[in-house]
């Protein structure tokens, strides 16, 4: 950790996300996750163990949003920020086409962290696309990584399926099975994770493989105290109230007093989206039915606004005309409010204030409740609460014992909860008191970053520390090392590396004097299990790169973690099957060993003995099909066929660009054909004095430098000539 405080890195990738005015509710992609992770970010800067806090969201260039959305940097405070990463091109696409471009999310947060010269302290993503991104960092700089799901994918499968929506097409629409896989090896890359309530744990993450391997940890988000503030500041002139809370005051009178004939009395609230689960029905029963609680307490019903219901959406329809249906079935004209319209967010707070100055209840009736926001900053404002037993009401209950539960299908045990409450002053305030307490105690987001913080640390503390650092004090995580390093040396193994072995012994021990700045990778026609077998047998250590099967594979490290979005990359227009089958009518091509072939890497053996021209035969069959793919013949007998990104060379150029390291800082040394692209370039070439003759056409080549030496004494003697371990900084 360093001295002066953390560095948190937290992704929130989709969605439209800024500091200014967020545009929350403006699609279905920028709500509540937005304004959780903004509020977050800007509260964790606040915390005296935390240095900064980096929100690093995709940034869109795209006409049909604000240019906002396109800034690089947005300060959110003195110490937190908005960092956006261009990734998977500038237009805004919904949250479900992004999968695909994470890999390259990564990759360009590398170069973000590189060129910031720091590593954070602690990788927490925000739903599973940031997940899958924060853990892939994690893992890379061998830091924790912290998971907050928002909302999980099965979960939602499992309610579209009941829906009546086939597999089929919630694949084709959310790509939910893919974002479930993700999910599944989040939950258990996870060293933390961060839930809002005990019933996510059970009902979202409790439905996946991995649930048990994962630790949970409920933090509830906090609420914004300075907005909803208790209902007696007001009466005390202890807040200074601003003029628009006045105008909002005198507007919602106003709209009540339209429907109640005795507005002098308390009355129960309740506010939500017209939606079927939300069961406001059931409250309007239960009301209708307790003739003694209408002659306690009016009943006012904020269910969104509505213009015209005929043409609203089924569902809302449904609950709207059944709410007017009730109100006269129970003839309820005169107690029932159910106001058309009310702009939220200036009004809601002072419409709590209202209902808690009448002596009031707020009653949240829904089926089911994953989280309750509504309850608490109703409690926050120092209302009563009444809510569903199912879900998050019941930990805000047991946090602050300010209300009580009812069973939502029982509409006498609703009203008898009303009743309890608004004839027994006494309780009133006892409820009132512990939920304005309560909130303040358990749901600021200044207790949240404390309870995070806490859990940070401690994670922190449990992470294995030779995973951080190895006992020399250095870091191992293999993404402190190649962030750090100054110059990297490439060498090919058969042939370059090996072959020589007190030269051998000579190299890797100038590499080990230079470690702190100098990188190393090999670059084989090897598969990875064939390199090790030959860097076991020769007792060789393990480098920190290995670009194997001739560059179409990147492992990093001496867990060999593999370069996912290398891969990705590849995959592009890349067609084996057809290429095995227009090849295998080629006679004189005999493919090579199993083992040999890789998912990038089709190998054959050729023999031109007696036909130099084969090579033109073999161009000519694939490109008559059209197929992309890149040739590589080597040592006089070997054949590769890869994809049309990839080589030996592509692979350097891709970590030169990945890890921000010049080429004019990279030493690539190679003696046969699949190496020849490395040795182009601007990278420093090297060619072995015992090279195969497919490499005499770089010759001449400004920066492709022809030793005598042979093998690794040649690698040495290219050192030398470029003074490769000369003026590191
Ligand atoms: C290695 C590989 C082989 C490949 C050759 C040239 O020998 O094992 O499959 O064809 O390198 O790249
Ligand atoms: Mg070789």
């Amino acid at each position: 950790m360093a001295s002066s405080g953390l560095y948190i890195q937290m992704f929130s990738i989709h969605g439209l996300v800024r500091g200014e005015s967020p545009e929350l509710g403006r699609d279905a992609d920028t709500g509540g996750q937005v304004k959780y992770v903004l509020e977050l970010a800007r509260a964790l800067g606040e915390h005296p163990d935390v240095e900064k806090v980096d929100l690093v969201t995709r940034l869109i260039a795209d006409k049909t949003v604000s240019k906002d959305y396109a800034k690089i940097i947005e300060p959110l405070s003195d110490n937190a920020r908005i960092v956006r990463i261009q990734c998977g091109g500038r237009k805004y696409i919904r949250k479900e086409l992004l999968w695909q471009h994470m890999d390259e999310f990564v990759d360009r947060m590398l170069r973000f962290i590189k060129t910031e010269g720091r590593v954070p302290d602690v990788f927490h993503g925000h739903y599973a696309d940031a997940g899958y991104v924060a853990a892939g960092l994690a893992s890379i700089f061998g830091m924790p990584f912290v998971f907050t799901g928002h909302s999980m994918g099965r979960h939602k499968k499992n309610k579209l399926l009941s829906e009546g929506h086939s597999e089929e097409e919630i694949n084709r629409r959310y790509h939910i099975d893919h974002r479930i896989d993700v999910e599944e090896s989040v939950i258990k890359e996870a060293e933390q994770i961060v839930t809002s309530t005990r019933h996510e744990i059970n009902k979202q993450y409790g439905l996946y493989e991995n649930f048990s391997t994962a630790s949970y940890e409920i933090i509830p988000p906090g609420i914004d105290i300075d907005t909803f503030y208790p209902y007696y500041d007001t009466q005390l002139d202890f807040h200074i109230e601003d003029e628009s809370s006045k105008q909002a005051r005198v507007a919602l009178m106003n709209e009540l007093h339209r429907f109640w004939v005795g507005p002098q009395k308390p009355f129960i609230l309740a506010l939500c989206r017209p939606d079927q689960r939300k069961n406001i029905s059931g409250l309007i029963t239960a009301y209708g039915e307790d003739k003694n609680l209408q002659a306690i307490a009016n009943l006012a019903i904020f269910a969104g606004i509505r213009k015209n219901i005929t043409v609203m959406g089924e569902n809302e329809r449904n609950v709207l005309t059944e709410m007017l249906l009730l109100m006269d079935r129970y003839d309820l004209y005169g107690k029932l409010a159910i106001p058309k319209k009310h702009d939220f967010s200036f009004e809601v707070p002072e419409l709590y204030r209202m209902c808690a100055d009448s002596g009031g209840v707020f009653v949240n009736p829904a089926l089911v409740e994953p989280f309750g926001l509504t309850l608490i900053e109703a409690a926050s404002c120092g209302l009563p609460i009444i809510a569903t037993n199912d879900g998050g009401p019941a930990d805000i209950i047991a946090n602050c014992e300010n209300g009580l539960l009812i069973d939502p299908t029982d509409t006498n045990e609703i009203a008898s909860a009303c009743r309890a409450i608004l004839v027994d002053a006494e309780k009133w305030e006892y409820f009132s008191r512990n939920g304005i307490n309560g909130v303040r105690k358990h749901y600021a987001w200044e207790s949240h970053c404390e309870d995070y913080m806490r859990k940070v640390l401690e994670v922190q503390k449990e992470m294995p520390a030779s995973d951080v650092m190895s006992t020399s004090g250095r870091p191992k995580a293999i993404g402190h090392r190649m962030t750090r390093i100054k110059k990297l040396l490439i060498t090919d193994v058969d042939d370059t590396l090996l072959g020589d072995d007190p030269a051998l012994r000579k190299l890797l021990g100038l590499l080990e004097a230079n470690r702190e700045d100098v990188g190393w990778g090999i670059a084989t026609g090897r598969c990875l299990s064939m390199t090790l077998d030959a860097l076991e047998e020769h007792d060789i250590p393990s480098p920190d790169i290995i670009l194997s099967s001739v560059g179409t594979e990147i492992y990093y490290g001496p867990s060999h973690r593999p370069d996912r979005e290398w891969l990705q990359h590849l995959a592009y227009q890349w067609k084996p099957d057809m290429i095995k089958d227009v090849l295998s009518e080629l006679t004189f091509l005999e493919l090579q060993e199993e083992e040999t072939q890789r998912r990038f890497k089709i190998s054959y053996y050729i023999d031109m003995r007696n036909d130099p021209e084969l090579l033109t035969v073999v161009h000519k069959a694939l490109q008559d099909k059209k197929i992309k793919y890149n040739l590589v013949f080597s040592n006089g007998q070997f054949l590769d066929i890869l994809p049309f990104r990839s080589s030996k060379g592509k692979a350097v150029r891709y970590l030169s660009y990945k890890w921000e390291l010049p080429l004019l800082n990279i030493l690539v040394c190679g003696d046969s054909g699949n190496d020849e692209d490395m040795l182009r370039g601007n990278t420093c070439g090297l060619v072995v004095g015992n090279y195969s003759e497919e490499l005499e056409s770089l010759r001449g080549l400004r920066r492709t430098f022809f030793t005598e030496s042979e093998y690794a004494a040649g690698v040495i003697d290219g050192i030398r000539h470029y003074r490769f371990l000369e003026n590191i900084q």
